[in-house]
């Protein structure tokens, strides 16, 4: 890439950016939160829960001192709660190993439960201009079309990514401006080669043709679960603790069965997941609950999958 398109791509970003919370901090204890947060779930999303994050916990001691619960409370809603799991994890580490400061070193990054390269490409360049790329789907997609490669492997893509990136002066404004292009003008299911900053410089651009692009296509499987609800006006919802592995691993929920076959009614709720579908029965049910478990009066105390807050909704409104 040569100083030109650089200083195009940089341009752009600095005059047009989205101004998002996290890309106002250098602090790796944020940043490290967001990149968490944003891997799988939508800016939109991660906007509100960026700030109250760090209002329930303001450091990594408070997250490596706090149960696991607080944090599966503190995430509800984001989904892929395998993620906040990571962070508790991480956190001890830092606080044990690395006597609460975040490490620097980009190997002692990547030993960190739930960061990968592009994560610790990512907390790297921002909070300590290392010249690290990140590499996440959106500068994947920009990567692919840019130099024309759509097959590319992710080896083939991180070598680009580290070329283009010794190009650049500021590896963090890289970085974030390569994020930004992807998320906002080379897009998956449009390429607005029109606005875009470097589309004199990229080899596909004004033929991606969007729609016959590969596409990742993932396995759904269907799953049936009956959902007990066990509800006592003076008492409250009966709810257990789901396992610590699996679907909603530590989540908490009315009492789950699943069912071999699709009932021959329709399901009150249908969640979905990465590669499940779940279609959620409510029933209502007689008689004392059964198993280990315990009645909770008021929900909001425990962190509850979105799937089974929805199932309630529905129900409470029939
Ligand atoms: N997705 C992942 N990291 C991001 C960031 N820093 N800004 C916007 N979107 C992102």
């Amino acid at each position: 890439m040569s100083f030109i398109r650089c200083e195009a791509l940089a341009c752009w970003y600095l005059r047009q950016a989205r101004d998002l919370p996290w890309r106002h901090t250098a602090d790796p204890y944020h940043i490290w939160i967001s990149e968490i947060m944003l891997q799988q779930t939508q800016v939109k999303t991660v906007q509100p829960r960026y700030a109250a994050w760090f209002e329930r916990f303001p450091s990594i001691a408070s997250l490596a001192d706090a149960p696991l619960d607080d944090l599966l409370k503190a995430w509800e809603g984001l989904g892929y709660y395998r993620r906040a799991r990571f962070i508790h994890q991480a956190a001890m580490r830092i606080e044990n190993e690395f006597s609460g400061r975040f490490p620097r070193d980009f190997d002692a990054l990547l030993s960190l439960p739930g960061i990968g390269r592009s994560t610790a490409g990512a907390i790297a360049s921002f909070c300590f201009r290392q010249p690290r790329p990140v590499l996440d789907g959106n500068v994947k997609r920009v990567l692919r079309r840019w130099h024309d490669q759509p097959e590319a492997t992710d080896k083939e893509l991180w070598l680009l990514a580290q070329q283009a990136l010794d190009g650049a002066a500021d590896p963090a404004l890289w970085n974030q401006a390569m994020m930004e292009l992807g998320a906002t003008i080379c897009g998956a299911k449009s390429a607005d080669c029109n606005s875009c900053p470097v589309s004199e410089a990229c080899i596909s651009a004004w033929q991606v043709d969007t729609a016959v692009e590969k596409q990742a296509t993932v396995a759904v499987i269907d799953l049936h679960w009956q959902v007990a609800l066990h509800l006592c006006p003076q008492k409250g919802i009966w709810l257990s603790q789901r396992p610590q592995t699996g679907i909603w691993a530590g989540l908490w929920t009315p009492p789950i069965t699943e069912l071999n076959d699709a009932p021959a009614k329709a399901p009150t709720h249908v969640h979905l997941l990465t590669h499940r579908r779940l279609h959620l029965y409510g029933e209502l049910a007689d008689g004392a609950p059964s198993g280990t478990g315990q009645w909770v009066d008021d929900i909001s105390q425990l962190a509850l999958p979105t799937g089974i807050h929805r199932l309630l909704e529905k129900q409470r409104s029939v």
